[in-house]
């Protein structure tokens, strides 16, 4: 199993990059830990993606509104948000090979039988039976034997590296050495604004979009003329100094985020968590994650953060394990109170029909827009059988997003170079892009591997103008999914690919 998920995502990842949708950032020397970037098809899928969510949480909705702030901010709003003192994670370092890792990603997992100690090494693992499956796998053979053997005589014990048992040193996942005592870790990226690089000019790079609608929400509500209920809507960039990035795009030090904050009345909080809850579930099923791999995780009281009265997490089972990608939180007056306390500003909204005034309560639906993209990509990939120009059976690799988020819509050929194909073609191609479609002309190579090329980018139509186009004015248009393939006017192609594509 655990095989079969490092393969689909080791054929991901060269498809990603052989195809231009996620390259490592900087390579051509040698990349840097925690940061990618997109690539001409990774661009248009991830702008696909934010187009969408704004669409649905802004555009069409009267109660929400956009906005766009600053990445830096004045660093008081780190101190009354609390990242300043308690945005760490705990790390340890390998005393030998000096590696650095998430303490609570550690784990040292021990197997005994009696005084023979078969396996003692440290495993990266999100929880103690993952540690176990991880540590038992990457031993030889001849331990495995003996575990195997051992049976239920094996006396297991692991420990996360953080919480390590009577003093004993974790072990280092990479060399075996031994690990440090953790220690916490701020994970804000710190520079200086200005000439001057001391103390009083330091700054940060924000690790959430949240912040800046809080310290907005007074500004919104004064310029838009809005009553409670009422949203803003963010997407940008943040910034975490993760200490393990890992899981291909999945844990970034740079990434996006799509944030929204719905202010309301206290009394109406817990409907309107209900309400976000289900619909950004729904929005991910809406954009094509429709398998059982999407989840709602409900948190448990004691997994609540102090200021949070409910929180849920929109998860996905990655190749590599379940994880999240949104979570939506019952704030309180949490962080309006803190920004109040902090700036000295008055937070409250006035109701100038009840005449009540209140702090209102925060719904958060705070998404990951990388985490997004990864998982339709994930969804996405697919391998089938498909004949090929001879007619024999091929397997194929299709990328099967939703038109929404296709990074190109339709991919228009003319079957040869010549016979005024390519001008007939070319005009379909350009009366597409003219409506503002993504459209693709190709006249090279075979148009087999012209169709393949397209259904490993996942565009879902491809308009094919041949002999017949000449005589009765027809292409065909063929479905990346189902394979068949319409003949219609060429005049209709446009309006036949928009119609679909809803
Ligand atoms: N304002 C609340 C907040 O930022 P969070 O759970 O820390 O909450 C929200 O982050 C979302 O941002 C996550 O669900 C995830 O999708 C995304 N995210 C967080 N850290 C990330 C990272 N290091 N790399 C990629 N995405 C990340």
């Amino acid at each position: 199993m655990a095989q079969e998920s490092n393969e689909l995502m080791d054929k991901l990842t060269a498809l990603c990059k052989r195809r231009g949708f996620i390259f490592q950032s900087s390579e051509i020397y040698g990349g840097i830990g925690g940061f990618w970037d997109y690539g001409p098809l990774g661009v248009e899928l991830k702008r696909n993606l934010k187009d969408a969510w704004w669409e649905d949480v802004v555009r069409r909705r009267d109660d929400v509104v956009g906005l766009d702030c600053s990445i830096i901010m004045n660093p008081k709003v780190w101190e009354a948000s609390g990242h300043v003192n308690n945005f760490n994670d705990p790390m340890v370092d390998c005393k030998g090979c000096k590696a650095r890792f998430r303490a609570d990603k550690v784990f040292t997992v021990i197997a005994r039988q009696g005084d023979n100690v078969h396996l003692h090494v440290g495993v990266e693992a999100d929880d103690d039976e993952s540690a176990r499956a991880a540590a038992t796998e990457g031993a030889n053979s001849k331990t495995r034997r003996r575990l195997e053997k051992g049976g239920d005589g094996i006396e297991w014990v692991s420990f996360r590296a953080d919480q390590t048992a009577d003093g004993q040193a974790g072990r280092c996942p990479k060399c075996g050495g031994e690990l440090t005592d953790a220690r916490k870790f701020n994970m804000m990226f710190k520079t200086f604004v200005g000439a001057m690089e001391d103390s009083t000019s330091v700054a940060y790079l924000r690790p959430e979009t949240a912040q800046g609608i809080f310290c907005n929400y007074k500004n919104v509500l004064d310029t838009s003329r809005m009553r409670m209920p009422m949203g803003i809507a963010q997407t940008g960039k943040s910034f975490r100094n993760e200490i393990n990035p890992r899981n291909y795009t999945f844990r970034s030090r740079e990434f996006e985020q799509m944030e929204i904050e719905f202010f309301c009345h206290p009394d109406e909080a817990d409907k309107w968590y209900k309400y976000w809850r289900d619909a950004r579930y729904q929005w991910y099923v809406n954009l094509g994650l429709t398998s059982s791999k999407l989840t709602l995780r409900n948190h448990e009281g004691s997994e609540l953060a102090h200021y949070a009265r409910a929180c849920a997490d929109i998860e996905y089972a990655f190749p590599f394990g379940v994880a999240e990608l949104e979570g939506v939180a019952n704030r309180t007056d949490f962080d309006l109170k803190k920004h109040q306390e902090f700036s000295g500003k008055d937070m409250t909204y006035f109701d100038d029909q009840t005449k009540e005034r209140y702090v209102p309560f925060v719904i958060e639906p705070s998404g990951g827009v990388d985490r997004a993209v990864l998982a339709f990509l994930c969804e996405a990939y697919t391998e089938d059988e498909a004949p090929d120009e001879k007619g024999k059976m091929q397997t194929r690799t299709v990328m099967r997003f939703h038109p929404r988020l296709a990074p190109t819509k339709v991919a228009v050929f003319p079957l040869v170079k010549k016979e005024g194909m390519p001008e007939i073609a070319r005009k379909i191609h350009g009366d597409c892009q003219s409506a503002g479609l993504a459209s693709f002309y190709d006249e090279k190579g075979a148009v087999g591997r012209r169709y393949r090329r397209q259904d490993e980018a996942g565009t879902p139509f491809c308009v094919t103008v041949d002999g017949q186009t000449l005589t009765d004015q027809t292409v065909t248009v063929r479905d990346r999914d189902s394979l068949t393939q319409d003949r219609i006017p060429a005049d209709n192609v446009l309006a036949y690919v928009q119609k679909r594509l809803k």
